[in-house]
């Protein structure tokens, strides 16, 4: 990979690959066989369910290596949530592990754990302290749950954040993805990563998330028989990697998975990530997809956006004028895929003059130029929960309407979206003109202001600029990892 250069679309675009067909050749595969039901299914959900060793029966084996918070009685878990932020500062003990008593020496491992112990310290503490300062950005404003805490948080992972990408896997399913088109976060951060040699380590054992760089954009390309409708080939690709890297390196049995990362912005990846029991259950799934009615867990699991970078880059995408040079109240133009579009525009196309929802915009209407005119953009969900029209919106200074059920949206762990956007619910369809005039012109402005200054954290780079997309989604693992401890043994 070391020849590779800055622009992803340069050397991994999806189009460098549709001639290359099935050149592709599954690493060694080693299968261990029933590896699933050997070990315990009844896994503890790390940091999160304070009841979670009561609960489990004692004959149950729990895997020793991984402790959560709550039960190492160190500190209460680490709650990314709205509720995390307001957590009192915590007495985080400052007594080695038990286990680390006996041992003369610290392990790594247990430097590294101890390191984001005081980490953790830092974050909550920060609540109370005066804000850092930096260069670059300072996160202020009600956007944010808690802008000091992030802050700090942030400050804190560019101190000590450290992803090990696993090496084996060949192209064009490994190590690569799409860098344009609407699933390109998948391609652009594992490019970005894979790229760092800042948050990249290169020595597993200091790493604390493991990344399995596998595209499912990819996968579908060339492992999906077309049209099968079965995702068997696809979940055996994924399934005899993990065997793989859990075979060669101790780190997956260690955690059972939970300090593993897997990334995918195509529909597919919740159906992806059911491969193996551990992956779907423990490890942390960063989803475009993140329907919480399909068991996207907004705790363990991370929600990342969907842009749709038709050029590679977001040059001449990005900008658009003051509220006042926003003739239109709302604007939806697009296809009608799912169920909520369907209902949308039922009760919407041609109906009103305020609402510009439309499902193709006439001939020679920008829709660039529409959603510069717009005050509202409308992001109803498609065949899926994620749609970029939220990023699309972002861009150009409208404020996104969410018309979802079930969708937890990009980076809600830091970002309080009910401050820069509507949240519709698709029974409120009909009401969607009443709640969207029952926005005052001054609270307008306020959600319009707050949508330009979180742009930074939607935009893609290349290289990636400090607090942007890429950075964004290193931040939402880093605060999934805070809530764990790994152990040796
Ligand atoms: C974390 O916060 C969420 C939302 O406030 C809450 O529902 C959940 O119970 C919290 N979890 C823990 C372990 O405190
Ligand atoms: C953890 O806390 C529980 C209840 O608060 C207590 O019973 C238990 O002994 C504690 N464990 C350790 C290792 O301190
Ligand atoms: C924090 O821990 C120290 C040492 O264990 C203890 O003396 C102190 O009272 C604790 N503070 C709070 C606020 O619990
Ligand atoms: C925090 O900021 C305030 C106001 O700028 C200042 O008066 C105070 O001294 C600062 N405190 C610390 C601990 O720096
Ligand atoms: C991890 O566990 C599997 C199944 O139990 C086993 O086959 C494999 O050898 C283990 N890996 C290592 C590195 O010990
Ligand atoms: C979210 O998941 C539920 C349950 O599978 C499904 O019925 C719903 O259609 C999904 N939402 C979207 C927008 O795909």
């Amino acid at each position: 990979m070391g020849t590779r250069k800055w622009n992803c679309c340069a050397c991994c675009g999806s189009e460098a690959f549709s001639t290359m067909k099935l050149l592709f050749f599954m690493v060694p595969l080693i299968m261990v066989a029933a590896f699933a039901s050997v070990k315990s299914p009844n896994v503890c959900r790390w940091g999160f369910i304070a009841k979670c060793s009561a609960s489990s029966p004692s004959s149950t084996p729990h895997p020793s290596s991984l402790q959560t918070l709550h039960q190492s009685n160190e500190t209460e878990s680490f709650n990314v949530s709205k509720s995390w932020f307001n957590l009192a500062p915590m007495n985080e003990s400052s007594e080695p592990h038990p286990r680390q008593k006996k041992k003369r020496k610290l392990s790594l491992l247990d430097r590294t754990e101890n390191l984001l112990a005081q980490a953790r310290v830092a974050i909550r503490e920060a609540k109370t302290k005066n804000q850092t300062q930096d260069s670059d950005y300072v996160p202020i404003g009600p956007m944010y749950w808690n802008a000091k805490t992030f802050h700090r948080s942030y400050l804190e992972m560019e101190k000590q954040f450290k992803v090990f990408v696993y090496e084996e896997g060949d192209l064009p399913v490994f190590h690569n993805g799409p860098c344009k088109s609407i699933y390109s976060t998948e391609g652009n951060f594992m490019h970005a990563l894979e790229m760092n040699d800042h948050f990249r380590t290169k020595d597993p054992k200091k790493a604390h998330v493991f990344f399995l760089p596998f595209s499912v954009v990819m996968l579908v390309r060339f492992v999906y028989v077309k049209d099968s409708r079965h995702f068997g080939p696809i979940r055996r690709t994924v399934r005899e990697y993990v065997n793989l890297i859990a075979a060669r390196y101790p780190f997956w049995n260690r955690s059972l998975g939970a300090d593993h990362f897997m990334l995918a912005c195509h529909d597919w990846g919740p159906h992806v990530s059911k491969a193996l029991p551990y992956l779907r259950k423990n490890s942390i799934r960063v989803l475009c997809n993140a329907n919480t009615s399909e068991g996207f867990d907004p705790v363990k699991d991370v929600s990342f956006p969907e842009i749709n970078l038709q050029t590679g880059s977001i040059n001449g995408f990005v900008g658009g004028p003051p509220a006042s040079k926003r003739p239109v109240l709302a604007l939806f133009a697009g296809g009608v895929h799912g169920p909520i579009r369907t209902i949308l525009l039922e009760h919407w196309e041609n109906k009103d003059k305020d609402m510009q929802v439309h499902k193709y915009l006439p001939k020679g209407v920008s829709y660039y130029g529409m959603l510069r005119k717009s005050k509202f953009c409308l992001c109803p969900s498609g065949y899926e929960v994620a749609s970029p029209r939220l990023v699309e919106a972002i861009y150009t200074g409208c404020v996104p309407v969410l018309i979802s059920d079930h969708y937890v949206p990009p980076f809600s762990d830091v970002l309080n979206w009910k401050m820069f956007s509507v949240e519709v619910s698709v029974k409120d369809i009909p009401n969607l003109k009443n709640i969207l005039m029952s926005i005052s012109p001054r609270q307008y402005i306020r959600m319009q202001k707050r949508v330009g200054q979180i742009r930074r954290h939607f935009e893609v780079h290349s290289p990636p600029k400090r607090f942007d997309v890429f950075h964004m989604t290193l931040h939402s693992l880093w605060l999934r990892r805070l809530n764990f401890r790994v152990h040796d043994d």
